[in-house]
């Protein structure tokens, strides 16, 4: 069976405690699918104060998170801090607000090719440029907006790959109904009770009719679409 292995890098690892702990990843956990690992980068500090950031060369507010104590910790971790070495199917990505954008294509990329996933939480006002030119394949941010470190940026790209790996999903169709898997926003969904505070469920979702309820699906989808996210629809068939 395939599996993952991802490994985290923070400052704060009881930031970590319960959130792998619910749902598809804990299922997927517990089913051997994927290994969570969350390392101190404190406890790969060199020096006797266990320092893991400076002041940033060239002068301006706000701390550096060091090198040295993140090459130990990728060198512990892959045994090298040389990418050519990097175990086959590793990844090691820096959450930050400078990457490229967090998609699902990517995320179902990490999914498909990955084994070894090392995400790399950053902090202050940003990590020293050289463990970015030297141990990191991918920059990724999960928006525009500054989060005031990586960590909830690593939560949400390891939910999104893992509930992407074959059988972490209870049914292999519900993935591919998600939002984004076919470039739109989900449709609205129904259940019980068919009325509710005088609310009634659309007729057609009762009709029994597969092909009627399809197509209504895909129009409810593109309809959302239209109104929330037309940018999604650009360069595609907006008329549809
Ligand atoms: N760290 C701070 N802001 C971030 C963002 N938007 N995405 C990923 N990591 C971050």
């Amino acid at each position: 069976m395939a599996m993952l292995r991802i490994d985290v890098l923070t400052i704060f690892p009881e930031f970590f405690t319960e959130v792998f702990e619910f749902g598809i990843i804990r299922r997927a956990k517990l089913a051997g699918i994927v290994e969570i690992n969350i390392h101190d980068i404190r406890e790969f500090a060199t020096d006797k104060h266990k320092m893991t950031d400076d002041r940033p060369f060239g002068g301006g507010d706000g701390m550096v998170m060091k090198p040295e104590p993140i090459f130990a910790a990728i060198q512990n971790i892959l045994g090298t801090t040389d990418q050519a070495e990097y175990p086959e199917g590793t990844r090691v990505v820096l959450l930050s607000p400078q990457g490229r954008p967090l998609s699902q294509p990517l995320a179902q990329q990490l999914a498909d090719e990955t084994t070894r996933l090392v995400l790399i939480c950053g902090r202050y006002e940003g990590v020293d440029e050289r463990v970015n030119e030297r141990l990191v394949t991918d920059e990724v941010s999960i928006g525009d907006y500054v989060l005031s470190g990586g960590e909830p940026a690593a939560i949400v790209i390891a939910d999104a790959v893992i509930r992407l790996l074959p059988a972490a999903l209870g049914s292999e169709t519900s993935a591919e109904n998600d939002s984004f898997s076919d470039g739109l926003l989900d449709c609205p969904h129904y259940t019980r009770p068919a009325d509710f505070m005088g609310m009634k469920v659309p007729e057609v979702l009762l009709s029994g009719d597969h092909a009627e309820i399809a197509k209504w699906r895909r129009d409810k989808a593109l309809e959302k679409t239209r109104s929330v996210r037309p940018d999604l629809l650009k360069g595609e068939n907006g008329d549809m």
